[in-house]
């Protein structure tokens, strides 16, 4: 089976037949939406042109502005990034330092009277430990809103991750699970967000008024243009007709490299606790040598001479620590950062988030291709090579 091929051209051709490139006049998109929608357990889908497009309508959704709070993930920036677009301020909570995901009683240790919402990151393909987050969230009146962009087809307790928060959001960019070059959605099962994000989605127009000029600002909020393309529906329809081979690949991908390092007891594959299944986007393990006496620069180069793939920085700083916070830099003049309507107040910096900062530190992902499960063999005997030499 190839990545892209007929699947893929036959949904591309029914667009080109139609004549209609555009989601504002042609048939796949919505098509695909409730295809995705119905698959994932979710009311409602909207399809836009990425993630990043889809975490910004989530947070503006929650209702989230200037002064308002909203606790991101350490790992990656990019919900910190969505709650910024809206003016408001990230608070970074810490993760477990062995699934890796965003750590619930850290979530609770931040919460003020200004957090509005939580953007919970289900890291590498992994869920976040939804119970507690959701128990704390309902307690709160908090929005969940869960980046699923690294984690399609990933299950916690049965459901598909992305249909769990009040809002999930997926990002179908190249190197995704579900491909379109670039690409996103968000599902949800509450009426009102989803209404929400229509609007802001089609630049806060009313779509049931978009051919009525009068009509169409009446109840209209700011909003963006973050329509994808029918190409774009298209490809993703086609990613659709292979999903479940596609994702079922994926597992055996990182089953081989689990195999491998069953047992290990100083390189620690990210944990899996008994109820999540995870969808395997990078295969992470944490690296602790000092319990065997291995420096990870002489693992760097075991590995090296062994012929693994491997890489050492996902990224090199918790997002609580990059100058874009620490510096307050954020829209060049400090704003939202320093808006005048917050009224707490927010310290960035690696001690925010230390057992973030301690598993980047230590991170190993080791390569690995859900579309070549010979190269993941191969991968798996070389990490048993390297175990052989330093047991
Ligand atoms: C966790 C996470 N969120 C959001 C994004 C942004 O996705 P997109 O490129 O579709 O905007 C990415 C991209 O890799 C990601 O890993």
């Amino acid at each position: 089976m190839q990545r892209f091929g007929d699947e893929e051209l036959r949904y591309l051709q029914q667009v080109i037949d139609s004549q209609k490139l555009g989601s504002h006049h042609g048939d796949m998109t919505p098509a695909v939406e409730e295809r995705f929608a119905r698959k994932w357990g979710a009311q409602y889908a909207i399809c836009v042109n990425s993630a990043m497009s889809g975490l910004h309508m989530a947070v503006a959704a929650a209702g989230v502005g200037p002064g308002d709070e909203v606790i991101c993930d350490p790992v990656v920036h990019f919900g910190a990034c969505a709650v910024m677009y809206n003016n408001g301020v990230p608070v970074f909570a810490d993760i477990d330092p062995y699934t890796f995901t965003i750590d619930p009683a850290s979530i609770r240790r931040c919460i003020t009277e200004r957090t509005k919402a939580v953007i919970c990151t289900n890291l590498f393909g992994l869920p976040c430990d939804y119970d507690p987050i959701m128990q704390v969230a309902a307690e709160h009146g908090l929005i969940v809103i869960e980046d699923n962009a690294q984690a399609v087809g990933a299950t916690y307790k049965g459901k598909y991750t992305g249909s769990i928060g009040h809002i999930g959001v997926f990002s179908f960019e190249q190197s995704k699970q579900l491909a379109t070059g670039d690409g996103g959605m968000c599902i949800t099962s509450d009426k009102r967000l989803h209404d929400e994000m229509r609007i802001t989605r089609l630049i806060g127009w009313l779509p049931e008024k978009r051919g009525d000029p009068a009509e169409r600002w009446r109840q209209g909020r700011l909003g963006w243009n973050y329509r994808n393309t029918e190409m774009v529906a298209a490809v993703l329809m086609g990613q659709l007709d292979k999903a479940d081979t596609i994702l079922q690949n994926h597992r055996a991908a990182g089953a081989i490299l689990n195999e491998a390092l069953e047992g290990c007891r100083w390189l620690l594959p990210q944990r899996v606790p008994e109820h999540c299944t995870h969808t395997y986007w990078v295969y992470g393990c944490r690296f602790e040598g000092e319990k065997v006496g291995v420096e990870l620069h002489d693992f760097q180069q075991l590995a090296a001479r062994e012929g693994l793939s491997a890489s050492y920085h996902y990224t090199t700083l918790t997002a609580a620590a990059i100058p874009l916070f620490t510096e307050v830099r954020a829209y060049g003049r400090g704003c939202p950062l320093n808006c005048p309507l917050y009224e707490g107040q927010v310290s960035y910096g690696v001690e925010q988030t230390p057992r973030c900062q301690e598993l980047l530190d230590r991170l190993v992902l080791v390569g690995f291709s859900a579309w070549d499960l010979d190269f993941c063999k191969r991968q798996a005997e070389c990490l048993s090579r390297i175990r052989e030499a330093v047991e």
